[in-house]
């Protein structure tokens, strides 16, 4: 995990003489016009009963984290496009811009009698969509993942006991766990034929007894596995052996590949399994509403679910609510088109890769809106000294800086997903596919000869 060290490395990267700045280009990328967008002219027009996600929607200038975030790290100039974060690049679904635009003509914003539409929304989406039968009481509502999972860890945690991970793992689990202060232990998953594969000997060895939770993401960001019914029920049931409860991350659950099913952990046929998991979910990866602060939680034990309550605590906003409902109400349409657009821009990713940048290894993802790059042999290739200017904490983080001043492209650093992730990078694909094949060229620019 990349921590701070009391040098300041943001500064450090602002003014900093850097050689490779010599390599950085100037402009940028957006095809939008930012200040014509900040104007308030934001909207795209469906074309023919679709959405529009090719032309660019330019985010910049809204502080928001994938864009406005990095832009601050760097010169001006050296920074063009934000491809970490993980939130999308697209105008949202219709139905919630309209749904908030109504609720704000009435001024006042004073405390919510209920959440029950957005309970029946959360319900009817999950069983409609992925055949998960939750009762209303088996569900809490939250503020994001992060609460219902540090709730439930030190919920579940003691002290000086531990959460497994099957890493590479999103980046978030280790800061949950440091705010829940437990320790954790990683189990780095195997490449094999493409595909990142549990190491099932690493995982039992550390099913010890001071390891009381296992963290799963499903699918898994940000290697994009998609898990299998078979491998959920090996896992679950490993647990259930180990007494260890499976903490399950399902925030990604709704984007998934053509060929691929998504299943989440509570459907699973095996009742003591499922009753031994809690699962955290939101619809905020699938809409876009990250800002919007709204998640949940549920779990098929009651016992499980009353003791994690006891240490979860959080409040919605209005407007949270109200834009999550409509999503859940009316926005199927619009995500399944934003799906399939993302499908093809994968496709477009790998074609890409393999063609401009065979040094460069591709992990063919089933599902998520981010793909994890192998950069190792480019890493190696750039002379140690060149790197380690940037006064980053691993290789990775001083590729993440040399790739954006040489090609004006910001990944995050695979360091940050823990073990087993030297000489990654994540990227988020997420963007119209102007944008993406943009980034693509410009690093394999940047890489060329290396
Ligand atoms: C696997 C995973 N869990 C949780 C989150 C964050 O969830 P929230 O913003 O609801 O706390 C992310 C965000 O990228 C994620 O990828």
């Amino acid at each position: 995990m990349s921590t701070s060290t009391g040098f300041n490395r943001r500064s450090f990267l602002q003014s900093a003489g850097l050689t490779a700045l010599a390599g950085a280009s100037g402009g940028v990328a957006l095809a939008g016009s930012a200040s014509a967008q900040a104007a308030g002219s934001t909207h795209i027009p469906m074309k023919g009963g679709r959405y529009d996600f090719d032309t660019v929607y330019d985010r910049r200038n809204t502080n928001t984290a994938r864009w406005d975030g990095p832009s601050r790290d760097f010169p001006e100039g050296v920074f063009r496009y934000g491809m970490g974060v993980a939130t999308m690049d697209f105008e949202c679904a219709p139905c919630i811009t309209e749904a908030l635009t109504a609720r704000v003509q009435h001024h006042t914003w004073g405390y919510m009698a209920s959440t029950d539409g957005l309970r029946d929304g959360i319900i009817k989406w999950n069983g409609e969509r992925h055949g998960l039968d939750l009762d209303p009481r088996e569900l809490v509502i939250s503020d994001g993942v992060y609460p219902g999972m540090i709730a439930a860890l030190r919920t579940l945690v003691p002290r000086n006991n531990k959460a497994l991970i099957m890493s590479p793992a999103y980046s978030g689990f280790y800061s949950m766990v440091k705010a829940a202060r437990i320790d954790y232990v990683d189990s780095p998953m195997a490449l094999k034929n493409g595909r990142f594969e549990i190491d099932w000997a690493d995982l039992e060895r550390k099913m010890t007894p001071d390891v009381r939770v296992l963290i799963l993401c499903n699918p898994q960001n940000p290697t994009g596995n998609v898990w299998r019914e078979e491998e959920l029920l090996r896992l679950g049931r490993l647990a259930l052996e180990h007494k260890i409860v499976v903490l399950s991350d399902e925030i990604h659950g709704d984007f998934v590949r053509k060929g691929h099913r998504y299943v989440p952990f509570a459907t699973l046929k095996d009742q003591p399994v499922v009753e031994n998991s809690i699962t955290c979910n939101a619809i905020s990866k699938t809409f876009n509403l990250a800002g919007m602060k709204n998640a949940y939680f549920y779990s098929k034990s009651s016992v499980l679910l009353e003791r994690v309550k006891q240490y979860h605590r959080a409040e919605l906003s209005t407007l949270g609510v109200v834009a999550n409902e409509a999503a859940y109400a009316e926005g199927q349409d619009w995500f399944n088109q934003a799906r399939d657009y993302i499908d093809g821009t994968h496709d477009l990713v790998e074609q890409t890769v393999k063609a401009k940048m065979p040094q460069v290894g591709y992990v063919r993802n089933e599902g998520t809106f981010m793909t994890f790059l192998n950069f190792g042999k480019v890493i190696k290739a750039i002379d140690p000294s060149e790197l380690a200017q940037y006064g980053g904490k691993t290789p990775e983080e001083n590729f993440q800086d040399w790739l954006t001043y040489k090609a004006g492209v910001y990944l995050n650093a695979g360091s940050v997903y823990g073990e087993g992730s030297d000489g990654y990078m994540r990227m988020n694909v997420a963007s119209a596919r102007s944008v993406v094949s943009g980034s693509l060229d410009a690093i394999a620019g940047a890489i060329k000869g290396l």
